[in-house]
């Protein structure tokens, strides 16, 4: 039933074994790639220590746990949610609804058979929706929590269209948390890869090219200014900025470039430990996550 309440039905979505879609997603060239790849596997990255997702994981799920602690959500929308690393995790630890948002149809059927496994009451508490993220067929004011790790930046020149579709379905007491690439992060990242005139190029185009398993994607680099204002310009107050630090890109490099690579792995959990202690001195981020709202109020935590 609280599946029906939140979908608007009548712009030709349909169930497809268990999966709301249109048969078709319209998007930009990222999406078009994202559409014919499998999409990343993220719970399996998750577990290979020395990953960036290891580490990632381990700091997003730490936010998390602290929101969860004073913070109560009835419907969840979880913007790009991939195979849904972070979908699970609000399944397994909060008594919240959620919809799964994404391009990719892959992704979200590899999502749907992990939480199918898990537990038969889960398929009820899950709307999965295949779609471009500028246009959700949820109606206005539908959810009181909207997560958007890492998924906005692809929409390139639309990032202020993406945060407006959200604010649409935020409800006025809701929290948004979005967390796009850091700009600075990105430039070094050019750097230590590609070298000096990569730097210089993604400093004119403001994107980071993302070699990967869909292709080449296209990365916006997004300064911190820019996501304010972008919140701003919808009338989202900013109550809180919580770093993703750049350092678990820097122990990833090491390993792909064969260093450290034993001892990595011995002591990932131990870093893991000592990256959540440092979080609130964190000053190079990988990303950073913006806490909104439409009301003001305080940090989330
Ligand atoms: C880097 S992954 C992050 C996945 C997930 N948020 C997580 O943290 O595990 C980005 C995801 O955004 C999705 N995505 C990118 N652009 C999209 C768009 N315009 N509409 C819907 N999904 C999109 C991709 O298919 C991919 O699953």
């Amino acid at each position: 039933m609280w599946k029906e309440d939140v979908l608007v039905d009548q712009k030709g979505y349909r169930l497809i074994d268990g999966i709301y879609s249109r048969g078709e997603v319209i998007g930009n060239s990222n999406v078009d790639k994202m559409l014919l790849a499998p999409g990343t596997d993220f719970h399996s990255r998750v577990r290979v220590p020395g990953s960036q997702s290891y580490f990632d994981c381990a700091v997003v799920y730490h936010y998390l746990e602290r929101l969860f602690k004073g913070f109560s959500a009835k419907t969840v929308l979880d913007v790009g949610c991939g195979d849904g690393r972070v979908t699970t995790w609000l399944l397994e630890n909060t008594a919240a609804n959620i919809v799964a948002v994404d391009c990719s149809l892959d992704s979200l059927r590899r999502l749907q058979r992990r939480y199918l496994a898990q537990s038969e009451g889960y398929e009820r508490r899950v709307l999965l929706l295949q779609c471009n993220v500028v246009d959700i067929p949820l109606r206005e004011n539908s959810c009181d929590f909207v997560w958007a790790f890492e998924s906005l930046y692809y929409l390139l020149e639309d990032y202020q269209r993406g945060i407006n579709e959200l604010s649409r379905i935020l409800t006025d007491q809701g929290l948004l948390a979005n967390c796009d690439r850091d700009y600075e992060y990105g430039l070094i990242y050019e750097l230590l890869n590609k070298g000096p005139e990569a730097l210089l190029a993604a400093d004119k185009t403001k994107l980071m090219p993302e070699p990967g398993e869909e292709g080449d994607l296209q990365a916006r680099l997004l300064t911190r200014r820019e996501i304010r204002q972008a919140l701003k310009a919808n009338e989202l107050y900013v109550m809180a900025e919580s770093p993703v630090p750049a350092i678990s890109v820097m122990v990833s490099y090491l390993n792909s470039r064969g260093l450290f690579v034993d001892e990595i792995q011995r002591y990932s959990a131990e870093m893991v430990s000592l990256f959540l202690k440092l979080l609130p001195e964190t000053a190079f981020c990988k990303s950073t996550i913006f806490w909104s709202s439409k009301s003001q109020r305080g940090a989330p935590f």
